[in-house]
């Protein structure tokens, strides 16, 4: 269980998965008035930059850049000072020591957080690439080397977030996509492996949790918001 005081409408960031800057800017008025947290992604970096970057800080709100830094020190340390005075609150780097030593070397005010094992990864995936340890295992040794090296959280599942939480405390800030809103958690009818409620992954140590599809995909983008965060606080009131 998680105790940092993080306002709910912090809680959640909605990841804007979409192709154009109109699109984006569409959807962040739609979930605005609940949530003031947004992911610009690859897709959407590769079609504006920092257009829609600017634009959604200039409306007072907060950016996490995913753009997942994998790369040479040198190389991922040049770009992270490129992005440290945009005004972004989190940006992603891949979690192997030598990138995250680098990479905090250069972030000034820029919380980092590093990847740990992708959501859509599973055991057979971890395999298929000569890996012989568990995911949970996997994810915690990663992160436990990230916090050593100061780095300021972990993306991770909400199925570690637990774990992390508990072995790792309080300091670790932990952002947890694969979130789904209850269904398909249990029917298993998605590109994501290892998914949860958000309810959940806040009550059992996530921090933030990062939404995309069963927000932007959904007629009233706001209402399934505001359901999660419903979610969320009852999660949080154990
Ligand atoms: O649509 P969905 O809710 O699955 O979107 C999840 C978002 O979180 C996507 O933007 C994806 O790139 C991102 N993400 C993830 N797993 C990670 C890191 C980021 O799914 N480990």
């Amino acid at each position: 269980m998680n105790s940092k005081e993080i306002a709910l409408n912090e809680r959640i960031i909605v990841a804007l998965d979409v192709q154009s800057p109109d699109l984006a800017k569409e959807m962040v008025k739609r979930c605005e008035s609940h949530t003031r947290y947004f992911k610009v992604g690859l897709q959407l970096f590769m079609a504006s930059y920092f257009e829609v970057v600017d634009w959604i800080l200039a409306r007072g709100h907060k950016v996490m850049l995913d753009l997942k830094f994998f790369d040479i020190p040198e190389t991922v340390k040049l770009a992270v000072e490129q992005l440290n005075s945009r005004g972004v609150s989190l940006a992603t780097i891949h979690g192997n020591d030598a990138i995250i030593r680098a990479a905090m070397e250069a972030r000034g005010d820029l919380q980092l957080l590093a990847v740990t094992v992708l959501t859509s990864f599973g055991e057979e995936d971890l395999r298929a690439m000569g890996m012989t340890q568990s995911v949970e295992d996997l994810v915690l040794f990663r992160a436990r080397r990230a916090l050593k090296l100061g780095c300021d959280g972990v993306v991770s599942s909400g199925l570690e977030a637990e774990r992390l939480r508990n072995d790792l405390g309080e300091k670790l800030l932990i952002v947890t996509p694969g979130i789904r809103p209850g269904a398909n958690v249990r029917d298993g009818s998605d590109d994501q492996k290892r998914i949860i409620t958000a309810g959940r992954a806040v009550a059992t140590g996530a921090d933030h949790v990062v939404v995309g599809r069963p927000i932007t995909k959904a007629e009233d983008p706001a209402r399934v918001i505001a359901a999660m965060q419903q979610d969320i606080e009852s999660g949080l009131a154990g």
